[in-house]
Protein backbone atom coordinates (compact mmCIF):
# COMPACT_ATOMS: atom_id res chain seq x y z
CA UNK A 1 0.00 0.00 0.00
CA UNK A 2 2.88 2.48 0.75
CA UNK A 3 4.81 1.79 -2.29
CA UNK A 4 1.58 2.40 -4.48
CA UNK A 5 1.81 5.83 -2.51
CA UNK A 6 4.71 6.49 -3.14
CA UNK A 7 4.68 6.01 -7.04
CA UNK A 8 1.32 7.64 -7.36
CA UNK A 9 2.70 10.93 -5.47
CA UNK A 10 5.76 10.36 -7.45
CA UNK A 11 3.19 10.30 -10.67
CA UNK A 12 1.55 13.06 -9.73
CA UNK A 13 4.63 15.37 -9.05
CA UNK A 14 5.98 14.42 -12.77
CA UNK A 15 2.13 15.37 -13.87
CA UNK A 16 2.19 18.89 -12.07
CA UNK A 17 5.73 19.53 -13.50
CA UNK A 18 4.94 18.72 -16.38
CA UNK A 19 2.32 20.80 -16.57
CA UNK A 20 4.61 23.96 -14.83
CA UNK A 21 6.66 22.94 -18.19
CA UNK A 22 3.88 23.36 -20.27
CA UNK A 23 2.43 26.42 -18.90
CA UNK A 24 6.01 28.31 -19.21
CA UNK A 25 6.53 27.28 -23.08
CA UNK A 26 2.75 28.36 -23.86
CA UNK A 27 4.17 31.67 -22.29
CA UNK A 28 7.13 32.15 -23.99
CA UNK A 29 5.77 30.96 -27.40
CA UNK A 30 2.62 33.26 -26.94
CA UNK A 31 5.01 36.00 -25.71
CA UNK A 32 7.34 35.73 -28.77
CA UNK A 33 4.11 35.16 -31.30
CA UNK A 34 1.96 37.91 -29.76
CA UNK A 35 4.99 40.84 -29.45
CA UNK A 36 6.73 40.61 -33.25
CA UNK A 37 8.24 43.75 -34.43
CA UNK A 38 8.37 44.72 -38.02
CA UNK A 39 10.85 47.10 -39.63
CA UNK A 40 8.95 48.77 -42.67
CA UNK A 41 9.82 51.58 -44.98
CA UNK A 42 7.92 54.65 -44.61
CA UNK A 43 5.23 54.62 -47.05
CA UNK A 44 3.91 58.09 -48.28
CA UNK A 45 -0.06 58.62 -49.01
CA UNK A 46 -1.12 61.58 -50.52
CA UNK A 47 -4.53 62.31 -47.95
CA UNK A 48 -6.57 64.99 -50.06
CA UNK A 49 -8.73 67.23 -47.55
CA UNK A 50 -12.17 68.30 -50.07
CA UNK A 51 -15.53 67.72 -48.58
CA UNK A 52 -16.33 65.18 -51.04
CA UNK A 53 -13.34 62.73 -50.66
CA UNK A 54 -13.78 63.15 -46.81
CA UNK A 55 -17.86 62.17 -47.46
CA UNK A 56 -16.74 59.19 -49.48
CA UNK A 57 -14.03 58.18 -46.29
CA UNK A 58 -16.74 58.14 -44.40
CA UNK A 59 -18.53 56.06 -46.67
CA UNK A 60 -15.24 53.60 -46.79
CA UNK A 61 -14.63 53.39 -43.40
CA UNK A 62 -18.43 52.36 -42.63
CA UNK A 63 -18.86 49.13 -45.37
CA UNK A 64 -15.08 48.30 -45.26
CA UNK A 65 -16.18 47.26 -41.51
CA UNK A 66 -13.62 49.77 -39.45
CA UNK A 67 -16.73 50.93 -37.34
CA UNK A 68 -17.66 47.26 -36.72
CA UNK A 69 -14.25 47.11 -34.34
CA UNK A 70 -14.25 50.59 -33.71
CA UNK A 71 -17.49 51.97 -32.96
CA UNK A 72 -18.83 54.10 -35.20
CA UNK A 73 -17.88 57.47 -33.84
CA UNK A 74 -14.64 56.01 -34.11
CA UNK A 75 -13.73 55.97 -30.69
CA UNK A 76 -13.01 52.62 -29.85
CA UNK A 77 -14.27 50.21 -27.28
CA UNK A 78 -14.42 46.63 -26.09
CA UNK A 79 -14.19 44.30 -29.66
CA UNK A 80 -13.06 40.62 -27.74
CA UNK A 81 -14.37 39.46 -23.91
CA UNK A 82 -14.27 36.15 -24.33
CA UNK A 83 -12.53 32.85 -22.50
CA UNK A 84 -9.40 33.39 -24.47
CA UNK A 85 -8.68 37.35 -23.38
CA UNK A 86 -10.42 41.02 -23.73
CA UNK A 87 -8.92 42.75 -26.59
CA UNK A 88 -10.07 46.49 -27.33
CA UNK A 89 -10.19 48.17 -30.83
CA UNK A 90 -8.56 51.46 -29.70
CA UNK A 91 -9.52 55.02 -30.76
CA UNK A 92 -9.16 56.01 -33.87
CA UNK A 93 -9.69 60.12 -32.68
CA UNK A 94 -7.77 62.98 -31.43
CA UNK A 95 -9.23 62.88 -28.41
CA UNK A 96 -7.67 61.59 -24.87
CA UNK A 97 -6.67 57.80 -25.19
CA UNK A 98 -6.63 58.34 -28.98
CA UNK A 99 -4.24 58.47 -31.79
CA UNK A 100 -2.03 61.66 -30.70
CA UNK A 101 0.77 62.82 -33.38
CA UNK A 102 -0.25 59.81 -36.25
CA UNK A 103 1.38 60.66 -39.59
CA UNK A 104 -0.23 59.84 -42.67
CA UNK A 105 2.21 57.63 -43.13
CA UNK A 106 1.43 55.98 -39.40
CA UNK A 107 -2.23 55.26 -40.26
CA UNK A 108 -1.14 53.96 -43.82
CA UNK A 109 1.02 51.35 -41.76
CA UNK A 110 -1.33 50.50 -39.42
CA UNK A 111 -4.51 49.95 -42.15
CA UNK A 112 -2.84 48.06 -44.76
CA UNK A 113 0.27 46.19 -42.86
CA UNK A 114 -1.12 45.87 -39.57
CA UNK A 115 1.63 47.44 -37.60
CA UNK A 116 1.67 50.30 -34.77
CA UNK A 117 3.48 53.21 -35.15
CA UNK A 118 6.30 52.09 -33.33
CA UNK A 119 6.86 48.61 -35.04
CA UNK A 120 4.33 46.31 -33.32
CA UNK A 121 2.08 43.82 -34.93
CA UNK A 122 -1.44 45.12 -34.36
CA UNK A 123 -3.73 42.28 -32.97
CA UNK A 124 -6.55 41.46 -34.61
CA UNK A 125 -6.51 44.48 -36.53
CA UNK A 126 -7.32 42.95 -40.18
CA UNK A 127 -5.10 44.72 -42.10
CA UNK A 128 -5.18 42.05 -44.72
CA UNK A 129 -8.35 42.96 -45.38
CA UNK A 130 -7.14 45.79 -46.32
CA UNK A 131 -3.69 45.46 -47.50
CA UNK A 132 -4.81 46.12 -51.27
CA UNK A 133 -7.28 48.83 -51.22
CA UNK A 134 -5.98 51.58 -53.29
CA UNK A 135 -4.17 54.62 -52.57
CA UNK A 136 -7.35 56.64 -53.35
CA UNK A 137 -9.13 54.64 -50.74
CA UNK A 138 -6.86 54.76 -48.08
CA UNK A 139 -6.41 58.48 -48.63
CA UNK A 140 -10.30 58.81 -48.38
CA UNK A 141 -9.99 57.01 -44.97
CA UNK A 142 -7.47 58.89 -43.39
CA UNK A 143 -8.92 62.19 -44.41
CA UNK A 144 -12.02 61.10 -42.97
CA UNK A 145 -10.50 59.66 -39.63
CA UNK A 146 -8.27 63.07 -39.30
CA UNK A 147 -11.75 65.22 -39.15
CA UNK A 148 -13.97 63.35 -37.28
CA UNK A 149 -14.54 65.14 -33.65
CA UNK A 150 -12.25 64.41 -31.01
CA UNK A 151 -13.53 61.21 -28.72
CA UNK A 152 -12.05 60.76 -25.20
CA UNK A 153 -11.84 56.86 -23.96
CA UNK A 154 -8.72 54.63 -23.46
CA UNK A 155 -9.77 51.59 -24.99
CA UNK A 156 -6.03 50.18 -24.96
CA UNK A 157 -6.85 46.89 -22.87
CA UNK A 158 -4.75 43.92 -24.57
CA UNK A 159 -5.21 40.48 -22.44
CA UNK A 160 -4.73 37.36 -23.44
CA UNK A 161 -5.73 34.45 -20.80
CA UNK A 162 -3.52 31.28 -20.56
CA UNK A 163 -6.01 29.84 -22.77
CA UNK A 164 -5.73 32.03 -25.50
CA UNK A 165 -2.39 32.02 -25.01
CA UNK A 166 -2.23 28.31 -25.45
CA UNK A 167 -4.50 28.62 -28.47
CA UNK A 168 -2.09 31.41 -30.16
CA UNK A 169 1.29 29.60 -29.00
CA UNK A 170 -0.48 26.21 -31.29
CA UNK A 171 -1.79 29.01 -33.86
CA UNK A 172 -5.32 28.54 -33.75
CA UNK A 173 -5.87 32.27 -33.57
CA UNK A 174 -4.70 33.92 -36.42
CA UNK A 175 -3.76 37.17 -33.78
CA UNK A 176 -0.99 39.13 -36.31
CA UNK A 177 -2.32 40.18 -39.59
CA UNK A 178 1.05 41.51 -40.46
CA UNK A 179 2.74 37.90 -40.33
CA UNK A 180 0.31 37.03 -43.01
CA UNK A 181 1.11 40.02 -45.21
CA UNK A 182 3.60 40.03 -47.84
CA UNK A 183 4.95 43.72 -46.97
CA UNK A 184 6.52 44.14 -50.33
CA UNK A 185 3.38 44.19 -52.74
CA UNK A 186 2.55 47.07 -53.67
CA UNK A 187 -1.31 48.44 -53.78
CA UNK A 188 -2.92 49.88 -56.43
CA UNK A 189 -3.03 53.46 -57.27
CA UNK A 190 -6.68 54.02 -57.46
CA UNK A 191 -9.25 51.60 -58.90
CA UNK A 192 -12.66 52.69 -61.07
CA UNK A 193 -15.41 50.81 -59.03
CA UNK A 194 -17.17 49.24 -62.78
CA UNK A 195 -19.86 45.93 -62.66
CA UNK A 196 -16.71 43.60 -63.14
CA UNK A 197 -15.20 40.58 -61.76
CA UNK A 198 -11.89 42.66 -60.94
CA UNK A 199 -13.77 45.16 -59.00
CA UNK A 200 -15.83 42.35 -57.13
CA UNK A 201 -12.19 40.99 -56.11
CA UNK A 202 -10.98 44.14 -55.25
CA UNK A 203 -14.17 44.77 -52.79
CA UNK A 204 -14.64 41.54 -51.62
CA UNK A 205 -11.47 41.67 -49.67
CA UNK A 206 -13.85 42.97 -47.17
CA UNK A 207 -15.79 40.01 -46.70
CA UNK A 208 -12.78 37.40 -46.31
CA UNK A 209 -11.78 38.32 -42.63
CA UNK A 210 -15.11 36.16 -41.85
CA UNK A 211 -15.75 34.17 -44.77
CA UNK A 212 -12.81 32.93 -44.85
CA UNK A 213 -9.76 34.05 -48.15
CA UNK A 214 -11.17 30.90 -50.01
CA UNK A 215 -15.12 32.64 -49.16
CA UNK A 216 -15.89 29.10 -48.20
CA UNK A 217 -17.12 30.24 -44.85
CA UNK A 218 -16.32 28.86 -41.03
CA UNK A 219 -16.17 30.34 -37.68
CA UNK A 220 -15.48 34.19 -37.26
CA UNK A 221 -12.30 35.28 -35.68
CA UNK A 222 -13.05 36.65 -32.69
CA UNK A 223 -16.93 36.16 -32.51
CA UNK A 224 -18.89 34.24 -29.50
CA UNK A 225 -18.35 30.61 -29.81
CA UNK A 226 -22.28 30.43 -30.19
CA UNK A 227 -22.53 32.55 -32.87
CA UNK A 228 -23.23 31.54 -36.35
CA UNK A 229 -20.18 30.21 -39.13
CA UNK A 230 -20.40 32.57 -41.93
CA UNK A 231 -21.90 31.14 -44.63
CA UNK A 232 -20.15 29.41 -48.33
CA UNK A 233 -20.33 32.15 -50.31
CA UNK A 234 -18.78 29.67 -53.44
CA UNK A 235 -21.04 28.20 -55.85
CA UNK A 236 -21.30 25.46 -53.77
CA UNK A 237 -23.50 27.29 -51.34
CA UNK A 238 -27.04 29.03 -51.35
CA UNK A 239 -25.73 31.54 -53.70
CA UNK A 240 -25.49 29.59 -56.55
CA UNK A 241 -29.37 29.55 -56.70
CA UNK A 242 -30.14 33.26 -56.12
CA UNK A 243 -30.21 36.12 -58.82
CA UNK A 244 -29.04 39.19 -58.56
CA UNK A 245 -31.48 41.29 -56.97
CA UNK A 246 -31.93 38.66 -54.45
CA UNK A 247 -28.05 39.20 -53.47
CA UNK A 248 -28.58 42.86 -53.40
CA UNK A 249 -31.76 42.43 -51.03
CA UNK A 250 -29.46 40.14 -49.03
CA UNK A 251 -26.45 42.62 -48.67
CA UNK A 252 -29.18 45.57 -47.89
CA UNK A 253 -31.90 43.99 -45.77
CA UNK A 254 -30.04 40.45 -43.91
CA UNK A 255 -32.91 38.67 -45.47
CA UNK A 256 -32.07 35.71 -47.84
CA UNK A 257 -34.03 33.84 -50.34
CA UNK A 258 -34.42 30.62 -48.16
CA UNK A 259 -36.20 33.30 -45.53
CA UNK A 260 -33.17 33.55 -42.70
CA UNK A 261 -33.11 36.76 -41.43
CA UNK A 262 -29.56 37.03 -40.62
CA UNK A 263 -28.48 39.14 -37.54
CA UNK A 264 -26.28 42.42 -37.96
CA UNK A 265 -24.06 41.49 -34.84
CA UNK A 266 -22.96 38.33 -37.01
CA UNK A 267 -23.18 39.91 -40.40
CA UNK A 268 -22.34 43.50 -41.13
CA UNK A 269 -24.73 44.10 -43.60
CA UNK A 270 -26.30 47.51 -42.07
CA UNK A 271 -22.88 48.08 -42.78
CA UNK A 272 -22.75 46.85 -46.59
CA UNK A 273 -26.19 48.73 -47.03
CA UNK A 274 -24.29 51.62 -47.86
CA UNK A 275 -22.63 50.12 -50.71
CA UNK A 276 -23.79 51.35 -53.82
CA UNK A 277 -25.70 48.82 -56.49
CA UNK A 278 -22.45 48.69 -58.82
CA UNK A 279 -20.67 48.11 -55.99
CA UNK A 280 -23.00 44.87 -54.58
CA UNK A 281 -23.27 43.41 -58.17
CA UNK A 282 -19.74 43.33 -59.07
CA UNK A 283 -19.39 41.42 -55.72
CA UNK A 284 -21.81 39.11 -57.10
CA UNK A 285 -20.62 38.35 -60.26
CA UNK A 286 -16.85 37.82 -58.74
CA UNK A 287 -18.45 35.32 -56.26
CA UNK A 288 -19.95 33.61 -59.35
CA UNK A 289 -16.55 33.02 -60.92
CA UNK A 290 -14.92 31.30 -57.67
CA UNK A 291 -14.22 27.68 -57.52
CA UNK A 292 -17.22 25.19 -55.49
CA UNK A 293 -15.60 24.63 -52.91
CA UNK A 294 -16.62 22.73 -49.68
CA UNK A 295 -18.38 24.40 -46.90
CA UNK A 296 -15.72 25.16 -44.19
CA UNK A 297 -17.05 23.79 -40.34
CA UNK A 298 -14.44 25.41 -38.52
C1 LIG B 1 -12.11 43.08 -36.56
C2 LIG B 1 -11.92 44.32 -35.84
C3 LIG B 1 -11.25 45.48 -36.55
C4 LIG B 1 -11.56 46.04 -37.78
C5 LIG B 1 -12.62 45.58 -38.76
C6 LIG B 1 -10.67 47.16 -37.96
N1 LIG B 1 -9.84 47.28 -36.88
FE1 LIG B 1 -8.36 48.68 -36.64
N2 LIG B 1 -7.75 47.72 -34.96
C7 LIG B 1 -8.40 46.69 -34.32
C8 LIG B 1 -7.70 46.35 -33.10
C9 LIG B 1 -8.12 45.26 -32.11
C10 LIG B 1 -6.59 47.21 -33.02
C11 LIG B 1 -5.56 47.28 -31.91
C12 LIG B 1 -4.56 46.18 -31.98
C13 LIG B 1 -3.40 46.35 -31.05
O1 LIG B 1 -3.20 47.41 -30.43
O2 LIG B 1 -2.64 45.38 -30.95
C14 LIG B 1 -6.65 48.07 -34.22
C15 LIG B 1 -5.74 49.07 -34.52
C16 LIG B 1 -5.91 50.04 -35.51
C17 LIG B 1 -5.04 51.18 -35.72
C18 LIG B 1 -3.72 51.42 -35.04
C19 LIG B 1 -3.76 52.05 -33.72
C20 LIG B 1 -2.37 52.10 -33.10
O3 LIG B 1 -2.34 52.34 -31.92
O4 LIG B 1 -1.35 51.88 -33.77
C21 LIG B 1 -5.59 51.92 -36.76
C22 LIG B 1 -5.06 53.23 -37.34
C23 LIG B 1 -6.78 51.23 -37.18
N3 LIG B 1 -6.94 50.09 -36.40
C24 LIG B 1 -7.61 51.66 -38.20
C25 LIG B 1 -8.60 50.86 -38.78
C26 LIG B 1 -9.30 51.19 -40.00
C27 LIG B 1 -9.14 52.48 -40.78
C28 LIG B 1 -10.13 50.14 -40.28
C29 LIG B 1 -11.00 49.95 -41.50
C30 LIG B 1 -10.39 50.16 -42.79
C31 LIG B 1 -9.96 49.17 -39.18
N4 LIG B 1 -9.03 49.65 -38.30
C32 LIG B 1 -10.68 47.98 -39.08
C33 LIG B 1 -9.55 46.05 -34.77
C34 LIG B 1 -10.15 46.27 -35.99
C1 LIG C 1 -18.04 40.18 -39.38
C2 LIG C 1 -18.08 38.99 -40.17
C3 LIG C 1 -18.64 39.05 -41.58
C4 LIG C 1 -18.26 39.89 -42.61
C5 LIG C 1 -17.21 40.99 -42.60
C6 LIG C 1 -19.05 39.48 -43.76
N1 LIG C 1 -19.88 38.45 -43.42
FE1 LIG C 1 -21.28 37.59 -44.62
N2 LIG C 1 -21.90 36.40 -43.08
C7 LIG C 1 -21.30 36.35 -41.84
C8 LIG C 1 -21.99 35.35 -41.03
C9 LIG C 1 -21.63 34.98 -39.59
C10 LIG C 1 -23.01 34.81 -41.84
C11 LIG C 1 -24.03 33.76 -41.43
C12 LIG C 1 -25.16 34.42 -40.69
C13 LIG C 1 -26.21 33.48 -40.21
O1 LIG C 1 -26.15 32.29 -40.55
O2 LIG C 1 -27.09 33.94 -39.50
C14 LIG C 1 -22.93 35.50 -43.12
C15 LIG C 1 -23.78 35.29 -44.17
C16 LIG C 1 -23.69 35.90 -45.41
C17 LIG C 1 -24.59 35.67 -46.51
C18 LIG C 1 -25.80 34.75 -46.51
C19 LIG C 1 -25.43 33.48 -47.21
C20 LIG C 1 -26.45 32.39 -47.10
O3 LIG C 1 -26.17 31.33 -47.67
O4 LIG C 1 -27.48 32.58 -46.46
C21 LIG C 1 -24.13 36.42 -47.57
C22 LIG C 1 -24.73 36.52 -48.95
C23 LIG C 1 -22.96 37.11 -47.11
N3 LIG C 1 -22.71 36.79 -45.80
C24 LIG C 1 -22.20 37.95 -47.90
C25 LIG C 1 -21.13 38.70 -47.45
C26 LIG C 1 -20.36 39.61 -48.28
C27 LIG C 1 -20.55 39.79 -49.77
C28 LIG C 1 -19.45 40.21 -47.46
C29 LIG C 1 -18.44 41.28 -47.83
C30 LIG C 1 -18.93 42.46 -48.50
C31 LIG C 1 -19.65 39.66 -46.12
N4 LIG C 1 -20.66 38.76 -46.15
C32 LIG C 1 -18.92 40.05 -45.02
C33 LIG C 1 -20.25 37.12 -41.39
C34 LIG C 1 -19.65 38.14 -42.11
Amino acid sequence: MKKIKKRLGGFICVLIGLGLIMVVLIFALSETKSNRSFNLPIEQMSVPTDIAAINEGKRLVTFRGCTECHKPNLGGGEFINAPIGKIDAPNLTRGKGGLMNFTDADYTRAIRHGVSKDGRGLWIMPADDYKSMSDADVGKIIAYIKNIPAVDNEASTRQLTLLGRALVAFGQIPLISADRIDHTVKAPAMVDITVSVESGKYLADTCQGCHNPRFSGGSVPGAAPNAPLAANLTPAGNLKNWNEAQFIAVMRTGKTPEGKQIDPQNMPWSSFALMKDDEIKAIFMYLKTLPPTATSTR
